[in-house]
């Protein structure tokens, strides 16, 4: 049978509809919106007084299966996932082993499929064992499944095998998301470079190291007319490079994480690991200047870069922990609370940041927009809810979130894949 839902205030990324109207989806498919209807024997939702959106997408999850299931599983993001009103994530090739042959795509997309919550899609690495040595057969893991490649977790210093990289991605029409992060020039540091760090007496992760890089893939960009996604932009002069690049036509595009306009370095100074993350948190003029870039379209979407890691690891010395944090729980409600509430966006750019933008960057051409004859992936929020972040609350198996004890503003009540109910507050 299919799914009803009731008194829907639609939110797509033009527009807020003024009227509620009712949504019948059947066989994964929205096959009908109308102001009212009738028919027997569906399962009926009531969406009043909540808005009513295209399921949110988040391409750039790390979830740990295969190597690290005691940090988080294909069963336990999807379920954090659709906990934060996610339907489709892409999930990042850095596990053990790496997502670097047709094997391990194939054992990600099957096991996703199973726990059937939500879609996953695996990126495939740029290069074999993500050693920057030799590049990986894209043509054969497209066929496997992979819609985007990437080194993620560093970048691919190697210019040579970028460049072909970048070739490759462009007469297959894949997508290349880029780490952006020169090593040479973060030499070690754990938090961003400033006055902060040196408060803190750790060691400083310059902005240069990521600007440098942004500039050598707008250039190459460039020089190639091919397409590259620069991942997590944290810095004032990432926003700056980009926006220049879009100006002139460059094919590039951008993402930003909740947790660069959320928080400054200063969170670093409680030495709580949770805070360490990379690219680092950074200054209150680079996190001004992102939420700008979103308000103007530099940055093109929101993810989360959910990276979780076991209480194990992260309880350490600041500078022995691994890097990163759980963010697809957060991620609406902080968006919400930092962007929305302050008037800096409103909700259908939202939609846009969270799921229009994605889908198109992406090419998932049936999703992203609430849309007869699209996938019915829908998340139903209530954006007025209050509600305050607590360990125990983490549908995810790692709770290494600097957000725990903050209220935050929007709540998600449904989640809806394919149809399906697979979510509900
Ligand atoms: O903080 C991060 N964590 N940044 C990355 O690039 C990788 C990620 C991880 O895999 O833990
Ligand atoms: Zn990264
Ligand atoms: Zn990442």
């Amino acid at each position: 049978m299919g799914l009803l839902i009731k008194n829907a205030v639609i939110v797509n990324n033009d527009k807020i509809w003024d009227k509620p109207h009712d949504i019948l989806c059947e066989d994964g498919k929205i096959v009908k919106i109308a102001s009212t209807i009738d028919v027997k024997g569906h399962e009926v939702v009531d969406a009043r007084a909540k808005k009513v959106l295209p399921g949110l997408i988040d391409i750039h999850v790390h979830f740990r299966q295969p190597g690290r299931e005691d940090k988080e599983t294909i069963e336990t993001g999807p379920k954090s996932a659709v906990k934060g009103g996610f339907t489709t994530v892409m999930c990042m090739p850095n596990t053990t082993p790496v997502i670097d042959n047709p094997m391990t795509v194939e054992y990600v997309i099957r096991e996703a499929k199973r726990v059937g919550l939500c879609n996953v899609l695996p990126i495939g690495a740029l290069t074999k064992a993500q050693k920057d040595e030799e590049l990986t057969d894209m043509a054969e893991l497209k066929s496997a499944g992979c819609i985007a490649f990437s080194d993620d977790g560093k970048s691919v210093l190697n210019s040579r095998l970028f460049r072909l990289a970048m070739e490759y991605a462009k007469m297959l029409d894949v997508l290349i998301l880029e780490h952006c992060q020169d090593p040479l020039l973060t030499s070690g540091g754990v938090m961003n470079e400033g006055a902060v760090s040196t408060r803190c007496g750790l060691k400083g992760d310059p902005a240069i190291a990521e600007s440098v890089t942004i500039a050598r893939d707008i250039e190459i960009a460039n020089y190639l007319n091919a397409r590259v996604h620069i991942c997590h932009v944290s810095i004032k002069r990432g926003c700056e490079l980009i926006k220049m690049a879009k100006a002139q036509g460059i094919k590039v595009t951008a993402e930003a994480c909740p947790h660069h306009f959320s928080l400054t370095d200063e969170a670093c100074a409680t030495f709580d690991t949770s805070t360490k993350v990379n690219p680092p948190l950074r200054s209150q003029e680079d996190v001004d200047a992102i939420k700008q870039a979103i308000k103007d379209g530099t940055i093109d979407c929101i993810v989360t870069d959910h990276a979780p890691h076991t209480k194990e690891d992260k309880e350490v010395g600041f500078d022995g922990a691994p890097f990163g944090l759980i963010g697809l729980e957060t991620s609406l409600g902080l968006t919400i609370k930092e962007l929305v509430k302050p008037g800096i966006i409103d909700l259908p750019t939202m939609v846009e940041k969270m799921s229009s933008a994605p889908a198109r960057i992406v090419g998932l051409k049936t999703k992203g927009s609430i849309k007869e004859g699209l996938d019915a992936d829908i998340t139903i929020i209530d954006e007025n809810k209050e509600w305050t972040v607590t360990k125990e609350g983490f549908a995810s198996k790692s709770k290494n979130s600097p957000f725990i004890g903050w209220k935050l503003v929007g709540e998600v009540a449904y989640t809806i894949y394919e149809g399906k109910i697979v979510y509900k507050a």
